[in-house]
C-alpha cells in the first residue's frame, strides 16, 4: 500500500472509533471513505450493533457485502454521525465534495448527522476552496441553459462525461454533474446560495458550517481538529 493509501485508511479508521453500540451511521462515498466502511465491516463482524444510510449505490452494496444493516429515511430521521471524505477542506473547514459525484446524497446524510467526521489525507487541505473544479449537480431537462446560467457567475462549467464514453456522467438521482473552474473560491457561501438560486440547479459540492471534525492523517500520524477549535 501506497503512502496516500495509509493516509486514508489510518483518518478512516481513527473515525471509525467514533462510533459506538447502538448508533445509526452515515456512510460516505469515495477510496477514503470506503476503509471506514472495511473497518465498520470489522466492528460488526465482532459484534458492535448498527445500523448505517448509504451515500450511494456503491456505498450500501459495498455495506451489505460486509453485512452492515441499513436503514433508510423512511425509518430514521437523524444520524448520530456520518463520516465521509472531501476534494478539499479549507482552513475554516467548509469543504468542496462530490468528486465521486454522490455530493447530493451525501449533503442530506451528513445534514442528517449530528457529528459530522471528514476523513482526508494531507493533500486536501488548501487555503481556498477552488483548486478541485466545484462539483455542481442539475436536472438534465435544459442543462444547457443552467450550464450558460452557472458560467455568468465567473467560471466554466464542463458537463460530467462517464469515463472513456460520450454519455453524460449520470448521479444516483438521475441528474448530470456540472465541474465548475472558479479558480479560487473567496466566498463559498454566497456562490452557494447564489448557485442554489438558479432553477435547475439541485445542489452544489460546497458544505459549509456542517462539519464536527476533520480528521487527516499523512500516513504516519493523524490528527483531529474540532470545528471552533482550529
Ligand atoms: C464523492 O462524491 C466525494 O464527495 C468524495 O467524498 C470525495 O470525492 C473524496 O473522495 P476520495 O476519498 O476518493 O478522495
Amino acid at each position: 500500500m501506497d503512502r496516500l493509501d495509509q493516509a486514508k485508511k489510518m483518518a478512516a479508521e481513527r473515525a471509525v472509533d467514533f462510533v459506538e453500540d447502538g448508533m445509526v451511521v452515515g456512510l460516505g462515498t469515495g477510496s477514503t471513505a470506503m476503509w471506514a466502511i472495511r473497518r465498520l465491516g470489522e466492528r460488526v463482524k465482532e459484534g458492535l450493533n448498527v445500523h448505517a444510510i448509504g451515500t450511494s449505490s456503491q456505498t450500501e452494496e459495498l455495506a451489505r457485502s460486509l453485512h452492515i444493516p441499513l436503514v433508510t429515511f423512511a425509518e430514521i430521521k437523524e444520524l448520530d454521525l456520518a463520516i465521509d471524505g472531501a476534494d478539499e477542506v479549507a482552513h475554516d473547514l467548509s469543504l468542496t465534495k462530490g468528486g465521486g459525484g454522490a455530493l447530493l446524497r451525501e449533503k442530506l446524510v451528513a445534514s442528517a448527522a449530528r457529528r459530522f467526521l471528514v476523513i482526508i489525507d494531507q493533500t486536501k487541505r488548501v487555503h481556498h476552496l477552488g483548486r478541485f473544479l466545484l462539483p455542481v449537480e442539475v436536472v438534465p431537462f435544459g442543462w444547457e441553459l443552467t450550464q450558460f446560467r452557472i458560467k455568468t457567475q465567473g467560471c466554466t462549467a464542463k458537463l460530467r462525461i462517464l469515463g472513456d464514453h460520450e454519455e453524460p456522467y449520470v448521479s444516483d438521482n438521475g441528474n448530470y454533474i456540472l465541474d465548475c473552474d472558479f479558480k479560487e473560491i473567496a466566498d463559498p457561501r454566497s456562490l452557494h446560495r447564489d448557485l442554489k438560486a438558479l432553477p435547475g440547479v439541485v445542489e452544489t459540492g460546497l458544505f459549509i458550517d456542517m462539519v464536527y471534525a476533520v480528521i487527516e492523517s499523512d500516513g504516519v500520524d493523524v490528527s483531529v481538529e474540532y470545528k471552533g477549535l482550529g
